[in-house]
Parts: C-alpha cells; sequence; structure tokens
C-alpha cells in the first residue's frame, strides 16, 4: 500500500501535543518497567550501582578462528558485485564503526539513503538498522549482501569468489566441515562482530567502581539525563537499541527539515502500518562523541544540535545552553575501548 499521501498529511498536522509532565513521568516508568528485564537483573549483581544503563562486559567469549576468519571477510572487497567494496568501508573501527559521512558511500556511486549506524556493540541491539528491518545479524548481512547501496551481489557469485582464494578456502574448511557456504560466512562475520565491543567507558568504570570516577559537571549530566527522560527511550546495555519509538513525539522536525524522503517514514516501511509512520529504533549513545553526524538522516552535525532536537521533538522542551552542555559532558563518559584503546585516542 502506498501510504505517501497520508505520511505527509501526518507531518502538516499544525497542533502537536502540548509537553504534559504528570502524563510523561508515567510513560517513562512504565518504560522502565518494561525493559528492566531478568537480563538486567542478572547483569545487575555483576557491578556496584544498581542503575537504567549497565556496563558492557569486559570480556566476552567467541570461537577464536571463525572471529578471525571473519575479520578476514571483513574486509574482504570480492563480497561486493564491484570487488570494490567491504564492510569496512563504511564501517572503519579505528573512529567510531561508522563511517564519519551524513549520509555514507553506495556501491553505486551514489550515496547511501540513510546515515551509518556504528557497527560496535551492535549485538547488544534488539533488532538491526534503524528501521528494525533486520532481526539479527544474520539477517543483516544477508541484507547487505544484496542491497543495492551495500554489496549489491547475490550469494553465489560471493561464495563463488571466496572459494577461489586458496587461503580463504583453506581456512573455511579447517573450520567448517562444508567448506565456504553462504551460512559459513555469515557465522563467521558474526563471531568477529561479536568482538566489536567498546568496554570500560569512563561511564561503565564509575558503574562498576566505588570511586568517584566522573567529575561534577559528567554527574550533573546523567542526573539531567534521567530527570528530563532522556533515560526513557536511552537506556540498558547500549543506552538504547531496545525499543522503537516516534522520531518527533512533540515536533516534526522532519517536516521542518523538508524533502521527506523514504527512509524518513521510518518503521512503516517494513511493517505497512500507520501507527509505525515515523518510528525508529533508538539509537544507541556509546561511543556517541565520536560517530557525528548524528540522526538517520545524518543532519545533526554536532552533538549539541542532536541533544537540542531531542529535547524538542522527543521532550516537547527547550533545553538552555546549560543543560546541553551538562547532557554532552555526560555523554563523553560513554566513549570505550576498542582492543584496549580508547575510542577517543589521538592517532
Ligand atoms: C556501503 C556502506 C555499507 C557497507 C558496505 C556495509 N554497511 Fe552496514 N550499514 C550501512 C548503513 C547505511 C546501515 C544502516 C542501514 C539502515 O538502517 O537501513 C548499516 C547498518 C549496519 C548494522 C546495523 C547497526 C545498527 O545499529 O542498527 C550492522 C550490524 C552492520 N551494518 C554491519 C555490516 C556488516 C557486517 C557489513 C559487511 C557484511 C556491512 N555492514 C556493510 C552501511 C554499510
Ligand atoms: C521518546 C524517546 C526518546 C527520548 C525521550 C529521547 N530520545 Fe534520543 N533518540 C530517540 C530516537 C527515536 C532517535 C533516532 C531519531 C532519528 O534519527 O530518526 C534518537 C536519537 C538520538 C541521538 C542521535 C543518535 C545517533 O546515533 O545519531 C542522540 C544523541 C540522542 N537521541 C540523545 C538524546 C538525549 C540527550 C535525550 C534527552 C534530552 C533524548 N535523546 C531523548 C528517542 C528518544
Amino acid at each position: 500500500m502506498d501510504f505517501t499521501a497520508i505520511l505527509l498529511e501526518m507531518l502538516s498536522i499544525k497542533h502537536l501535543p502540548q509537553f504534559n509532565f504528570s502524563t510523561h513521568t508515567s510513560y517513562i516508568a512504565i518504560s522502565l518497567l518494561c525493559t528492566m528485564s531478568t537480563a538486567v537483573l542478572a547483569e545487575s549483581e555483576n557491578y556496584l550501582r544498581q542503575e537504567p544503563i549497565f556496563p558492557i562486559p569486559l570480556k566476552i567469549n567467541v570461537d577464536k578462528g571463525k572471529a578471525e576468519l571473519g575479520e578476514k571477510l571483513f574486509i574482504e572487497t570480492r563480497l561486493s558485485k564491484n570487488d570494490q567494496i567491504a564492510c569496512i568501508s563504511c564501517h572503519q573501527l579505528t573512529s567510531g564503526g561508522d563511517d564519519n559521512l551524513p549520509i555514507g558511500i553506495s556501491i553505486s556511486g551514489e550515496q547511501h539513503i540513510i546515515n551509518t549506524p556504528s557497527i560496535f556493540n551492535a549485538q547488544y541491539n534488539f533488532r538491526q538498522n534503524w528501521d528494525g528491518a533486520a532481526k539479527t545479524l544474520q539477517d543483516q548481512i544477508n541484507m547487505a549482501m544484496t542491497s543495492t547501496h551495500e554489496f549489491d551481489n547475490n550469494w553465489d557469485n560471493a561464495v563463488t569468489a571466496i572459494s577461489s582464494d586458496q587461503e580463504l578456502s583453506n581456512d573455511f574448511n579447517a573450520i567448517y566441515k562444508d567448506g565456504v557456504t553462504k551460512e559459513n560466512i555469515i557465522n563467521s562475520l558474526v563471531e568477529f562482530e561479536k568482538t566489536l565491543i567498546t568496554p570500560n567507558s569512563k561511564f561503565d568504570q564509575h558503574l562498576r567502581s566505588e570511586d568517584d570516577i566522573l567529575n561534577d559537571d559528567e554527574i550533573k549530566g546523567y542526573k539531567i539525563f534521567k530527570e528530563l527522560g532522556c533515560i526513557s527511550c536511552h537506556q540498558g546495555i547500549n543506552i538504547g537499541g531496545n525499543l522503537y519509538q516516534k522520531f518527533g513525539v512533540f515536533y516534526n522536525y522532519i517536516a521542518e527539515r523538508g524533502d521527506i524522503k523514504k527512509p524518513d517514514y521510518g518503521r512503516i516501511n517494513i511493517t505497512d502500518r500507520l501507527v509505525d509512520a515515523y518510528v525508529f529504533k533508538v539509537p544507541s549513545l556509546r561511543n556517541i562523541a565520536v560517530t557525528a553526524p548524528y540522526l538517520h538522516d545524518g543532519s545533526a552535525e554536532t552533538i549539541e544540535e542532536a541533544i537540542s532536537i531531542m529535547g524538542k521533538t522527543q521532550l516537547g522542551r527547550s533545553l538552555s545552553t546549560d543543560e546541553v552542555l551538562y547532557i554532552k559532558a555526560f555523554l563523553n563518559t560513554l566513549t570505550g575501548e576498542y582492543k584496549n584503546i580508547p575510542l577517543d585516542a589521538e592517532s
């Protein structure tokens, strides 16, 4: 069904709901209750401070052989139709696991249609992609293979290309009984993705420690983040990544921006249900300081802009410069380490 006319009309609604504090707080309470799952409670025994955000494990168990093979495939351009693009072309691991572009590259030589999210900690998201189109990391790779913006390839071609490489083919045969197959390519890539965690951020250290790790501004920023209600959507291990929410609860940012394209419609593109119009997966705020620009359309250049937009669109609030700066100080504590090197270390 083509919802275009209705969707555009929704954006022209003049009277948006006013901010109502009492409804809003009960909504926050419900949202937190729903997400404090048994997994959270189990994890909470392993760290000191009981907060709605919890730390990334310092170590995870992976099958080393498969992960190493996956790492080779992660930089393997022969997975793509034109032999020029690999996962790493768009998900760079020396910065934020993304590409630092508003809208990234596409194999078509033009542009992708949506901002590239970070691949770091993606395994902790309840769904993958901005609109949750991929249920699992496996689905996401399957989609990347055929996407006309990503590999624009098919599995037969990819399997043939990988099989023709003696070294890779030997690796597959040593690990998997059936050698190079679509399933095994996906399996080893996912095993590598499991290693893409960024533990030990300053905030995680604070969660685990009795000492005062955070400075006053950072503590104040976290307090504001909770009091305003940012935490109602951005919480859990990824400080996001565990809920869908409408972008523009109180204010139609997309309408103001104009030039509305299909990706702006959000989850309705997947479900065909009007309730999913402009609904997105709440993105993770881990490593947010190093993943500019922001939002699904990459339209917020700085973290300050993104914070102000969130105040307006999601909370019906015009945040003061101080509030924005305190929240920024807190968000800066969410930058973790990859292979023991802080993601914001000078290279
Ligand atoms: C041409 C650039 C490009 C390439 C190549 C690419 N990606 Fe992505 N990736 C993106 C974009 C853009 C998105 C967001 C797509 C969307 O939301 O519709 C994304 C989304 C993802 C996500 C979901 C993250 C989240 O928070 O929702 C994961 C995981 C991911 N990619 C992993 C991979 C892997 C693994 C490969 C290689 C098999 C790969 N990507 C290849 C650009 C790329
Ligand atoms: C009602 C749910 C909700 C609330 C409350 C909320 N957010 Fe968000 N946040 C979202 C959604 C949904 C997006 C994705 C918007 C998009 O680009 O489509 C998002 C995106 C972001 C981004 C950009 C992430 C990226 O990778 O591009 C930042 C930063 C952010 N939020 C911070 C905040 C802060 C700070 C607050 C409080 C002032 C807040 N959010 C309140 C739902 C929420």
